[in-house]
C-alpha cells in the first residue's frame, strides 16, 4: 500500500515536472526578451532533468531554463570580445552538476567535444549519458587534478562561489594551464551584489549569522571572504571583489580579462571572461 503511494507520488512529480518544463519553454519562446537566435537555441535544448537535480525547483522551470540562457549570453559576450575567428571544439564545463548549463552548451556547440567535470558521480554519469559528453571525476583539492587535455572554452558556473581563496587560486591555475592558445575561460563569482544581500540580511546563503559576519570581515580586510557551510569543511560560500579576483587570476598565468560583468549571470553572480595572451 505504502509502495503504491510512493510510486504514485513519483509519477505525479514526473508529470508535473514535464508539464512545468514544457510550459516554461513555451512561455520563453513567446517572450520578446529573447532574441530569435536564443529561441532557436532553446528549441534544441534537452528538457531531461534528473530527479536529484536540486537546482530545479518544482514549478520554477522558467528560472532553470533562464539561467542556462543567461550563461550562454555571457559566453557569447566573451566570444564577441575575444579577437579573431574562433572555432570552439573541446569544451570543459567545470562543475557540470546535473547539466543545467551543459544542455545549452551541447545545443549551442553540437559538434564540440565536451567534457563535464564533477565531484558528484551520479551527476557526472547522468550528464555523460544524456548530453553525450566525456566525464572527469574531480577532486576537492584542485592541485591533485591530472588531465592532459586542453580546451577552447572553459565554463565554470558557481564553483568559485563555494571555495576559499587558496582553492580559488589553484582552480584558476588549473583553468589557465588547460586552455588552448586561443582558449577562453568564463567563470562566475559572488561579488558586491551578494555582499550587499548578506550585509542587509536579505539572503543568508545557508550560513549562520556568525559565519556571515566572519565572511564579511575577511572581505572588508582583503577583498576575499569565505565561510564553510555548517558541518562542512572546505565547502561553503565566498564573496570576492573584482580587484582581488583580478589579482588572483593574473597570478595564475599569462592570460587577460576581456569581460567583467557585474551580476551578469542571472542578475546575481559576477562574470569574468579571460583569454590566453597572444
Ligand atoms: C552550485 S552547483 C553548480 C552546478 C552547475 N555549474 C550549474 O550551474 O548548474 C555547484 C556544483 O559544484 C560541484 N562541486 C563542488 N566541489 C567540487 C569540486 N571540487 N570539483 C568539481 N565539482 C565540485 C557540486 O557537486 C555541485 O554540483
Amino acid at each position: 500500500m505504502n509502495l503504491m503511494r510512493k510510486s504514485q507520488r513519483f509519477l505525479l512529480r514526473r508529470i508535473c515536472k514535464t508539464f512545468d518544463l514544457h510550459q516554461a519553454k513555451r512561455s520563453l519562446l513567446s517572450s520578446p526578451a529573447l532574441s530569435d537566435q536564443e529561441k532557436a537555441l532553446l528549441d534544441r535544448v534537452s528538457l531531461k532533468i534528473h530527479g536529484n537535480d536540486e537546482l530545479y525547483v518544482p514549478f520554477h522551470a522558467q528560472h532553470y531554463l533562464s539561467v542556462g540562457l543567461s550563461a550562454l549570453r555571457c559566453i557569447e559576450e566573451v566570444l564577441n570580445r575575444a579577437k579573431g575567428d574562433r572555432v570552439i571544439r573541446p569544451i570543459l564545463d567545470f562543475p557540470c552538476g546535473y547539466g543545467r548549463i551543459l544542455r545549452f552548451l551541447r545545443a549551442r556547440f553540437p559538434d564540440a567535444d565536451i567534457t563535464g567535470a564533477e565531484l558528484n558521480r551520479a551527476a557526472l554519469d547522468f550528464c555523460r549519458r544524456t548530453f553525450s559528453v566525456r566525464s572527469l571525476v574531480s577532486d576537492t583539492d584542485f592541485t591533485r587534478l591530472s588531465l592532459s587535455d586542453k580546451f577552447d572554452l572553459i565554463w565554470c558556473g558557481s564553483l568559485f562561489t563555494h571555495v576559499d581563496e587558496k582553492a580559488a587560486t589553484a582552480l584558476l591555475k588549473f583553468f589557465q594551464d588547460h586552455l588552448t592558445p586561443v582558449g577562453l575561460c568564463v567563470f562566475t563569482t559572488h561579488g558586491l551584489t551578494s555582499v550587499d544581500r548578506i550585509q542587509e540580511a536579505k539572503k543568508t546563503y545557508g550560513l549562520p549569522v556568525k559565519a556571515r559576519q566572519e565572511l564579511l570581515s575577511q572581505f572588508r580586510e582583503h577583498g576575499y571572504g569565505y565561510a564553510d557551510y555548517p558541518d562542512q569543511n572546505g565547502y561553503g560560500v565566498s564573496v570576492v571583489s573584482h580587484e582581488r579576483m583580478l589579482a588572483l587570476a593574473e597570478s595564475a598565468g599569462n592570460w587577460h580579462e576581456v569581460v567583467f560583468g557585474e551580476r551578469a549571470w542571472d542578475s546575481h553572480q559576477d562574470v569574468y571572461g579571460f583569454v590566453n595572451a597572444e
